[in-house]
């Protein structure tokens, strides 16, 4: 990991411009999953690091582009860029990670370079649906997992299949590997965002319901409640809320065990995904650190 950081840092200093290295440190830290997966998959490959700082400039990219638009003003346990300097300054940064991220997926083979590439356009399609979807209460489970699987879950299946790749593996099972890993990892980022609270996760709590997201755990609870409890749950949707609404929606997703539904999907894909990297422990273990943890 040490090389990543050298990588990540080298690839900074090369933009040349004393104001993004400044800002770039605001977005230091974050858990580099994405950046253990590729090394734990092509560990002696000489550009593994350099392929996992790219990923992680992209990944630092979509998080603050992500923040202007869920508004969200705390990130990795310190106040968000867009906070800080502003929304503008946080979309210039966001383009300028992008972009160098590009510039340097040419020092590799095409399909390497393409996976990685399209994935940021499946990311960018995830976010706009994202977004969308938020104008109304959304019930269907299928098309959440369909944008969350653009958002979250394509990136994380290119850092996969890149590395796999690169290091001559079985491509097609990593990437099976990846975008089960990806779509698991997000539907416990969306339960966190209920059962967390701010200062474990670095990240603002209970807002995703409030920016009109409606994740899997409000989707099971929907189709739970009865007619009256259900008009009472899509009023409360994509609005300021309160402590007692707030408290009513967690009661209800007790009774009705929607966190725990939603925490056996998330099962479910992990167990998928470790089923295709069959006797993998370096691979499992991160399946089952990522699916235990808080934050
Ligand atoms: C946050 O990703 C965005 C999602 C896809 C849920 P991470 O939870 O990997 O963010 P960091 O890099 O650890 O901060
Ligand atoms: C994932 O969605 C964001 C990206 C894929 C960039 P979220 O909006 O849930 O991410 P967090 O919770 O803000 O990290
Ligand atoms: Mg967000
Ligand atoms: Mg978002
Ligand atoms: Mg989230």
């Amino acid at each position: 990991m040490q090389r990543v950081e050298s990588e990540i840092a080298r690839l900074i200093k090369e933009i040349d411009y004393d104001e993004v290295t400044r800002l770039f440190e605001m977005l230091s830290g974050g858990k580099r999953l994405r950046a253990k997966l590729i090394l734990k998959i092509a560990p002696s490959h000489e550009k593994a690091p350099l392929l996992a700082a790219i990923v992680e400039l992209i990944h630092g990219a979509s998080l603050l582009h992500d923040d202007v638009i869920d508004e969200a003003l705390l990130r990795r346990g310190v106040p968000s860029v867009n906070a800080t300097e502003g929304s503008k300054t946080a979309v210039m940064l966001g383009d300028i990670l992008y972009s160098k991220a590009f510039t340097e997926l040419v020092e590799f083979d095409k399909d390497i370079a393409k996976a990685v590439a399209s994935s940021v356009t499946a990311l960018s399609k995830g976010e706009m649906q994202d977004v969308k979807m938020a104008e109304n209460f959304n019930s269907d489970e299928q098309t959440y997992l369909d944008m969350l699987y653009l958002k979250t879950a394509t990136l994380i299946e290119a850092a996969a299949v890149a590395s796999a790749l690169l290091s001559g593996k079985d491509a097609l099972n990593y990437g099976i590997y990846g975008r089960n890993l990806g779509l698991s990892f997000q539907i416990i980022d969306d339960i966190l965002d209920i059962t967390s609270d701010e200062a474990t996760l670095g990240k603002p709590a209970m807002n995703d319901f409030v920016e009109g997201k409606c994740t899997l755990p409000y989707i099971y609870l929907y189709e739970a409640l009865d007619e009256k409890d259900k008009k009472r749950l899509v009023d409360a949707h994509a609005k300021k809320i309160d402590k007692e609404e707030s408290a009513w929606i967690k009661s209800k997703m007790q009774e009705h065990k929607s966190i725990e539904k939603s925490f056996n999907l998330a099962k479910v894909l992990s167990d998928e995904a470790s089923k295709a990297v069959e006797g993998d422990t370096e691979l499992i273990q991160i399946l089952q650190s990522m699916i235990q943890r808080s934050y």
